[in-house]
């Protein structure tokens, strides 16, 4: 009695259907209780769906294989993972997987209960459904958690969601006489009905659970005679219904629920094959039928959660330990099928094999998957795993930011350090980890003596990159530069070094305004990654704050979305890898600042604060974007509580941060109405970049003394008549200094607002614009605007529009620079103005406000000589030229 035909919800169905077909692109995805028939639903939706110009993927996600990264989509992406890619790389290399093998066609994801994804499967149909050319459906059950990646379907507002209710009357009458196959009698079906409560699984189990005798046929027609009143719970059911199956049955649905989805043929090593099949005419299981091979899945996830249940943990683990075997027994067939055995294996207590339990935490790792890495990381050094072990587990928990356990561990196999390959190798994990994470300074000293002692010129260069990162994050910057030079210069350098030496320098490239070179040394870390992630993965967080620092200079908030897109690897998120998710969040704040997205910037850099709240690396640097953000908001007091929190988490080991958190203690001050501290506070930052060599900083913060309309003041080094240059003069020699489209914009914005001309302010406007720099524009087309008003000049009309349309894209703006010129209304002048501005006449505006038509016309040449316009007809645009304010305009 298993394929029955589907039962009402047609509104359900054509939502789904038109949710794929239709060309808005938004998923669907329907939740509700257990049973009530949304996997159903779905599938029926799949195979309703035409079979030209989709590819379609079935994906169930479950209990079992929700603890594998990955596990959810293993029936989707090739048993073959590439080696070495990071988190973006995977997760791109799976999207590209899914692109080629649809040719053209739309991708369709139809994920049943998205709620059991685990967390890197829930990043990759994430990213999926962010694609042109995809529509993610799915089906979740109520009251479950979400992974992050699923909820922010909505947020992103990529899916819509429907809840499903129970099957009317009616429908479950007819589901019953499809279940039995024949008509029922009215009774029957009223009494069933109403125990089931419309739940289709309910109804099912309540037809199972019939005794002999209880549901009888009479001239074709069903007649139930069960004694039940109350209706009964749907897992007590199952509960009754698997503690009556035979020994043989069970033992089946046992290792199903235990290792789901199980290969057939795996199976029928197992148990007796007639078991197998009785179990699924009883319809507990089901046989699905995969292109590679025939697996074996429950006919329900409740099945699975009642024997999971039922089982007593000495079973659980004997159950784990022999799948384990079965599977190690038949041969692993694919990658994942090694972390699967050792997965089992440390569930059931019989981990004992190093090697294996080794190769598995790396496989995690390579995934991402920091806590599931950790177990079986601890797991290979419990089984006598010993040095190789210690220190791939210290380097994951140094991920996982936990750096005192980390510590523990490597000086725990202190004692095995043999020879100098080790000894490099344990120096400088334990360096990066007692540095970084313990904010112990003096470690650069230490390694870099213990270092000295080695002889072999590849373990040496191994340190000397360390030591040259350590003293570049010191601001030990010329040290840093040669240390670096030298182990590119050591043949012998193995390729984690010698990239890990290369991203040292890139960073120090960008901050010198170097960023051509900066961006290729970068490239090309980039390019070995396959060769240098397995030995040093965490060389991927140097490679990211080197090209973050240098996209973030440029002003490429393109650039920045790239890498955000990919590499914020909802992965690296979902898998506990916080310092890069924290990194770039904070990357991704910045972008939506520059570009006026202030609600975005500030709720993104609220997130890196949180995220990166436990690490000693980053915190600093989120608070103070944290304090822009703000600060673009014109709110003092959130600005400068981020600020003191900025000041409170900086580690003094990562002082090469310093040029950001300056620079927005600028802000703070300017936010706060101290602009005349801001303008000294800048300019003394200004000088102390210059004497460090800084000119990509340099830039950013001579031009924030621009944006306080400080163009003239003086700044930078003497000239040969002993005055000082001006910030104008200092931007225009660093334009030619520091590469990319940037610096000469900003140089010609000091220029013209120096000189006050709007008609070079409206160009350099158009230059940010081009760049996305939505704030910069503003602020230079308020200036210009300004200047056209007090010239009564005709062309004022024109730059009223384009900062309102400006404006109108950002989100609330509050900076020194737009609100200087911005002419300042009172309340009832601006209750006034909306009101005309919206087209209400003057007479009615009187009536409004109470006020007489002779005062509202005062009002309103008031209003028209302050805004500097001739009449209502250009009243809307100035007002909403207006920075700052919640205009009360309708659109
Ligand atoms: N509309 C329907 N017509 C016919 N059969 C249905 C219908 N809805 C559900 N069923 C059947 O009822 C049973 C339970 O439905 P289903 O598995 O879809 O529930 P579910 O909501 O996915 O539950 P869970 O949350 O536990 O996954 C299945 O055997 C299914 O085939
Ligand atoms: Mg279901």
């Amino acid at each position: 009695m298993s394929r029955w035909s589907f039962v009402g919800r047609r509104d359900e169905l054509s939502r789904l259907l038109s949710a794929v077909t239709g060309t808005e692109g938004r998923g669907l995805f329907f939740s509700g209780s257990a049973g009530i028939g949304k996997s159903r639903l779905l599938r029926e939706g799949v195979a309703a769906l035409p079979r030209d110009g989709y590819a379609v993927w079935w994906i169930a996600a479950s209990a079992t294989t929700a603890a594998l990264p990955f596990g959810g989509l293993v029936q989707v992406l090739p048993a073959e993972q590439p080696q070495g890619l990071s988190p973006a790389g995977i997760l791109r290399w799976a999207v590209d997987v899914l692109q080629q093998q649809a040719a053209g066609r739309r991708i369709v994801l139809a994920i049943d209960d998205a709620h059991l994804l685990d967390p890197p499967s829930a990043a990759l149909v994430h990213l999926v459904a962010r694609a042109e050319n995809a529509t993610v459906i799915g089906t979740l059950r109520d009251s479950e958690q979400l992974p992050l990646p699923i909820r922010a379907l909505w947020t992103d507002d990529l899916v819509d969601h429907v809840e499903l209710n129970p099957l009317a009357p009616a429908e479950t009458t007819r589901l019953l006489s499809e279940m039995l196959d024949g008509p029922v009698d009215a009774t029957s079906a009223d009494r069933l009905g109403r125990l089931s409560a419309g739940n289709p699984l309910l109804l099912r189990e309540l037809v199972f659970a019939a005794d002999r005798g209880e549901l009888t046929r009479t001239y074709g027609v069903w007649k139930w005679t069960g004694r039940l009143e109350l209706a009964p719970n749907l897992t007590d059911l199952i509960d009754t219904r698997i503690g009556q199956l035979t020994p043989g049955v069970r033992a089946v649905v046992e290792l199903v629920a235990f290792g789901e989805p199980l290969g057939l043929h795996l199976l029928n090593q197992a148990v007796d094959p007639a078991d197998v099949e009785h179990a699924e005419e009883r319809g507990l299981i089901v046989v699905v039928r995969d292109d590679r091979r025939a697996n074996v899945r429950l006919a329900h996830p409740l099945y699975g959660e009642v024997m999971r249940r039922r089982c007593p943990v000495s079973r659980t683990r004997r159950l784990e330990a022999r799948l384990a075997e079965l599977l190690e027994q038949i041969g692993k067939r694919r990658r994942d099928d090694l972390l699967r055995v050792a997965v089992w294996r440390l569930d059931s207590g019989t981990a004992q094999d190093p090697t294996l339990l080794l190769d598995a935490a790396g496989q995690a790792f390579a995934r991402y998957d920091v806590p599931l890495a950790t177990r079986l990381a601890r797991a290979a050094l419990d089984a006598g795993g010993g040095f190789d072990a210690a220190e791939l587990l210290a380097t994951i928990l140094m991920f996982a930011d936990r750096p005192e356990e980390a510590i523990a561990v490597l000086d725990a196999v202190s004692a095995e350090i043999h020879g100098d390959r080790r000894l490099s190798r344990w120096l400088t994990v334990r360096g990066m980890v007692s540095y970084w994470g313990l904010s112990r300074e003096s470690t650069v000293e230490e390694i870099a003596a213990r270092g000295s002692t080695l002889e072999d010129s590849a373990d040496q260069a191994r340190v000397l990159a360390f030591e040259g990162i350590m003293r570049l994050h010191r601001m030990d910057t010329g040290l840093a530069l040669r240390l670096g030079q030298t182990v590119l210069d050591r043949p012998a350098a193995s390729v984690s070094a010698r990239e890990l030496a290369r991203s040292t320098i890139a960073y120090l490239q960008a901050a010198q305004g170097q960023l051509h070179r900066s961006a290729a040394a970068i490239d090309q870390v980039q390019a070995e990654a396959g060769r240098w992630r397995a030995d040093m993965p965490y060389l991927q967080l140097a490679l990211e704050l080197a090209r973050g620092t240098r996209l973030a200079l440029a002003g490429d908030l393109a650039g920045i979305d790239a890498i955000v897109a990919d590499e914020f690897a909802d992965l690296a998120g979902a898998g506990d890898f916080r310092l890069g998710t924290g990194y770039l969040a904070i990357l991704q704040a910045y972008a939506a600042r520059l570009r006026g997205q202030s609600d975005a910037a500030l709720r993104t850099s609220l997130e890196a604060c949180a995220v990166l709240a436990t690490s000693r690396v980053y915190a600093g640097l989120a608070q103070a974007e944290r304090a822009q953000a703000a600060a673009l908001r014109g709110d003092a007091a959130q600005a400068a509580e981020a600020m003191a929190e900025a000041d409170r988490t900086h580690a003094p080991g990562m002082a090469v941060l310093y040029p950001w958190l300056e620079q927005a203690r600028g802000a703070v001050l300017a936010a706060g109405g101290d602009v005349p501290g801001a303008a000294k506070h800048l300019v003394q930052l200004a000088d102390r970049l210059r004497t460090d060599g800084f000119a990509g900083h340099e830039v950013h913060v001579l031009y924030e003394l621009v944006r306080l309309d400080r163009a003239t003041a003086p700044v930078g080094p003497s000239c040969s008549d002993g005055s000082r240059r001006t910030v104008a003069q200092r931007l225009a020699e660093l334009s030619e200094r520091v590469d990319g489209l940037l610096p000469p914009l900003l140089a010609r914005h000091a220029r013209a607002a120096a000189a006050g001309s709007a008609d070079d302010l409206l160009a350099v406007a158009d230059g940010f614009e081009a760049l996305d720099l939505a704030v910069y524009a503003a602020e230079a087309t308020a200036a210009a605007l300004d200047r056209l008003r007090r010239q009564r000049s005709p062309a004022a009309g024109a730059a009223r529009e384009r900062l309102a349309a400006l404006l109108g894209r950002c989100d609330l703006i509050r900076t020194p620079a737009l609100q200087a010129g911005a002419p300042a209304l009172s309340e009832r002048e601006w209750q006034v103005a909306r009101l005309a501005a919206d087209g209400v006449t003057s007479r009615v505006i009187a009536e409004q406000l109470y006020l007489s038509a002779r005062t509202v016309e005062n009002h309103l040449q008031r209003i028209y000589s302050k805004l500097g316009v001739t009449g209502r007809a250009e009243l809307r645009a100035a007002l909403r030229a207006i920075p700052g304010h919640e205009g009360g305009l309708a659109e």
